[in-house]
């Protein structure tokens, strides 16, 4: 038997008991005649007491030579400490040991493992082993295990089945590239790896599975970032013989669930805007609703003077900056700064200041009267004390600045707080959106997405203006999930493929599997996939998916602890029939 109890279990209802413990050298401090040891493991630490009046000659000696995350089992007794420490759950005892056996030493750590470390983010990576030892790491991984526990319990509950499905798979467009594996058996033929288990969740409808659940693996060579990694988790879901309303309930009932389970918070009934709304509102389709500071547009109130920016601008939008009339000119600054940065990229920021008295102080006093910044105010709802920054340009973009503008605000004034959590759902996203590059529709979605039947006479006409089923859950800023209502019938299916520019061979090649299984019975299907690492980053208060994932890529993309991607030999490529033709 390795160990009697862990390292975080000991305490005064223990005093005089015989124990044995295993664990690592968290640290030692030798004072010639009393060496006290911290030994840690994953429950905790404890305090270990080799005297030299009491403890074994050589116990005693050996206790001197241990170094810092050396493996150690030792027998003693717990005592009563002198110097209680009541942070810990384990402070009020410690262990005079009378048996040490040192199951195996360490190199010294090349970080200190502790809660706050000297290790850069590099060096953390690799050695991640390491920094699984250090708590905040530890603990991010315990609470990714909790919720993936309350989720496996709430869905099997309402009769949601967990069925695995294939990693090896053709490819499903999600808008993506795919990560392709080479097929040896079939020479020129690669596998690729599930962007999302989309395809399979549906013909498990078509299987009469009913309700379908997977934490599960999913693959997507795209530019990575704080919320992207190539390989994440999703909460992939599918039900059959559902609406829309059927799904959001189900859904908003996990989310509040695990919220309550989690955090401790009870939310009330999600919001429900939809996409048009949160783009003209937010300026994006994940809005972070824990603060106001909503769109206002001036174009009506402030395109009738001399202001030739305004004047030639399509769209001219502010928003409220709350208690920031005080702003100095060089904070003023700051924000426009800010703003020209080319990540932000907008050409300028008009301010008006809403003084306390009831006046305003813009910076195009020159071109408004009070009269004018009145109706400003009013439009973006700002009261005496706030600050309105206003941006111009075109519709779209000026949005996508201000919307930036709105989160740096935030930001700056403390309004993102990580311990509240505003949920919502967004809905009637557009069927397809237009890319300039390949000039042809894209899904917004993804192509099994099924138009509104109201809007479904647009579709030949006007198919940028088609609203589909689909839907995304928001929380706190980020898109944590999303999904859809999904076509079930073979003719819609293949005139969807047209209209993303399919050939009836091309669609026929990758996607007859499914064509074919609508023709044998398909029920009506809808779901959705929650991004579990940001889901629980987000409950964990963060936006870094990468602290709640045991073994994550970096920003390009490599496991820089087992050095990955990486060439592989001759022979290799030869057996998968593959000729490298790399630049020079
Ligand atoms: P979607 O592509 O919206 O939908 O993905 C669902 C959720 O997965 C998370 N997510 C990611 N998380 C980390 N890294 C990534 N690279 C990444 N990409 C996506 C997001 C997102 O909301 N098959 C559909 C779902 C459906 O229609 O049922 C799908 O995959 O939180």
């Amino acid at each position: 038997m390795y160990r009697s109890h862990n390292c975080g279990q000991l305490n005064a209802t223990h005093i005089n008991r015989e124990v044995t413990l295993a664990g690592w050298v968290q640290k030692s401090r030798d004072k010639g005649f009393m060496i006290w040891v911290d030994l840690r493991d994953r429950y905790g630490i404890t305090q270990l007491i080799f005297d030299e009046q009491r403890t074994d000659k050589t116990v005693f000696e050996n206790a001197k030579s241990l170094g810092r995350e050396f493996v150690i089992q030792v027998k003693g007794t717990v005592i009563e400490r002198e110097s209680k420490n009541p942070n810990m759950a384990t402070g009020d005892i410690e262990i005079l040991v009378s048996e040490l056996t040192l199951l195996n030493a360490s190199n010294l750590p090349p970080f200190t493992i502790e809660d706050e470390t000297d290790g850069g983010e590099d060096i953390r990576m690799k050695y991640r082993y390491l920094d699984i030892r250090r708590n905040p790491v530890k603990n991010s991984l315990l609470f990714r295990h909790k919720v993936a526990m309350e989720v496996r319990k709430y869905l099997s509950d309402l009769d949601f089945c967990e069925v695995e499905t294939p990693y090896l798979i053709k490819s499903t467009p999600e808008g993506a590239r795919d990560f392709v594996v080479p097929s040896r058996m079939n020479e020129g033929q690669f596998y690729a790896l599930p962007q999302s288990p989309q395809t399979f969740k549906q013909l498990l409808m078509v299987g009469g599975m009913d309700k379908y659940f997977q934490i599960v693996k999913c693959f997507r060579d795209e530019d990575l970032r704080a919320d992207r990694q190539p390989e994440f988790t999703q909460i992939d879901c599918e039900m059959a013989f559902v609406e829309q309303e059927d799904i959001l309930n189900v859904f908003e009932g996990l989310t509040r669930h695990l919220l309550k389970e989690i955090k401790g918070i009870d939310v009330a009934e999600f919001p429900r805007i939809t996409y048009d709304y949160a783009m003209k509102t937010y300026g994006n389709d994940k809005p972070d609703i824990r603060f106001e500071m909503k769109f206002g547009e001036l174009n009506a109130v402030a395109q009738h003077k001399d202001f030739p920016v305004f004047n030639s601008a399509e769209l001219v939008v502010g928003i409220a900056a709350p208690g920031c009339a005080s702003y100095t000119r060089k904070e003023i600054d700051a924000l426009i700064d800010w703003v020209k940065r080319p990540q932000v990229g907008a050409s300028g920021m008009v301010y008006v200041k809403c003084e306390e008295d009831g006046t305003f102080k813009s910076s195009v006093d020159k071109f408004y009267d009070q009269e004018d910044l009145k109706k400003w105010a009013e439009v973006t709802n700002a009261k005496a004390g706030d600050l309105i920054l206003v941006l111009s340009g075109n519709a779209d973009k000026t949005r996508t600045q201000l919307s930036a503008l709105r989160m740096e605000v935030a930001t700056r004034l403390g309004l993102r707080k990580p311990d509240e959590f505003a949920p919502l759902w967004v809905v009637d996203f557009p069927l397809l959106e237009w890319d300039e590059e390949s000039s042809r529709y894209h899904a917004m979605h993804h192509p099994f997405t099924s138009p509104k039947p109201e809007d479904m006479k647009l579709i030949e006409t006007e198919p940028g203006k088609v609203r589909a089923n689909a839907y995304d859950m928001v929380l706190n800023g980020n898109e944590i999930g999303g999904g859809s209502i999904r076509i079930h019938d073979k003719d819609l299916q293949s005139r969807m493929f047209s209209l993303l520019g399919f050939t009836p061979e091309q669609a026929q090649d990758q996607f007859g599997f499914l064509m074919n299984a609508f023709q044998f019975g398909a029920p009506p299907h809808g779901g959705l996939a929650f991004g579990l690492d940001r889901l629980v980053a987000i409950l964990g208060g963060q936006e870094t998916i990468r602290d709640f994932i045991a073994f994550p890529k970096n920003n390009s993309g490599r496991d820089v602890m087992i050095d990955a991607p990486s060439a592989i030999d001759e022979a290799q490529l030869k057996e998968l029939y593959i000729k490298l033709d790399l630049p020079q």
